[in-house]
């Protein structure tokens, strides 16, 4: 579905992605995973047109995607939850989810989809009116992602999911991920947190200081040279 071809982006003098190939098939859920500054955000913002490579091909669905706007990347299927959430904290609950359908022309279905995400998060149906700010850090991250699946993704990057949240949220945050999967949705997930990340990948990608360092089934962590703790800790 995605194949990503010696990814660059370069923000001054700074490498942050060095010739980063990878590829997720349909149905498939990949984590992305490596420490702080890896350059994992700047490869999901890279794939979503949020920042431009230096060079490289993105290939969705055998479209190239490389020089399209991030709206018509949304339009292609693909579309993320980003790195710290950015929920509009003044705007209500409701108005987040409408939002995350800004490029559809179909308003039937979008109140069937708002309809069907108050029912999967209660809290987000009793709070529907609320001012998103008002929300717990796990509530905003289900809002975050219930926004992003607004616009009916075939593809959803998810960046640190997990990022700031209490151990029990963060494990109520990948089960609901592993549902999506469940329901065909292709994921790629950026984590820091390798255990939970781990509980629902097929394929892993580890990279550190901007390069490929191992890629494989998620087993292929364990006994791989001691990679896990080189990399991911913990
Ligand atoms: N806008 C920017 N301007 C300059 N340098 C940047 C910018 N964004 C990121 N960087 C640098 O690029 C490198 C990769 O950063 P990036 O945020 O992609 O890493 P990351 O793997 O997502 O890290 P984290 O786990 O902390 O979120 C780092 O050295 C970072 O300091
Ligand atoms: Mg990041």
């Amino acid at each position: 579905m995605l194949s990503v071809d010696n990814l660059v982006v370069r923000y001054g003098a700074v490498s942050a992605v060095r010739d980063l190939s990878l590829k997720v098939g349909r149905g498939e859920l990949v984590a992305l995973l490596g420490p702080n500054g890896a350059g994992k955000s700047s490869t999901i913002n890279a794939l979503t047109g949020l920042v431009t490579p230096a060079s490289g091909r993105i290939v969705l669905d055998g479209q190239d995607i490389s020089r399209v706007r991030t709206e018509d990347r949304i339009r292609a299927g693909l579309t993320s939850t980003p790195e710290g959430r950015h929920i509009f904290a003044n705007l209500t609950v409701g108005e987040n989810l409408r939002l995350g359908a800004a490029i559809r022309r179909d308003p039937k279905g979008v109140r069937q989809d708002i309809e069907r995400f108050l029912a999967l998060f209660p809290v987000l149906s009793e709070r529907y009116g609320q001012a998103a700010g008002t929300l717990s850090g796990g509530e905003q991250q289900m809002l975050a992602i219930a926004r992003s699946l607004m616009s009916r993704p075939k593809l959803l990057l998810l960046d640190e999911p997990s990022l700031g949240l209490a151990p029990k949220i963060v494990v109520q945050i990948f089960d609901f991920i592993g549902e999506l999967k469940a329901e065909g949705l292709t994921l790629l997930v950026v984590e820091q947190n390798a255990r939970q990340a781990l509980r629902f990948a097929d394929r892993v990608y580890v990279v550190s200081a901007g390069t490929l360092r191992h890629s494989g089934p998620p087993s292929s962590l364990a006994d791989e040279h001691g990679l896990f703790n080189l990399y991911i800790g913990g």
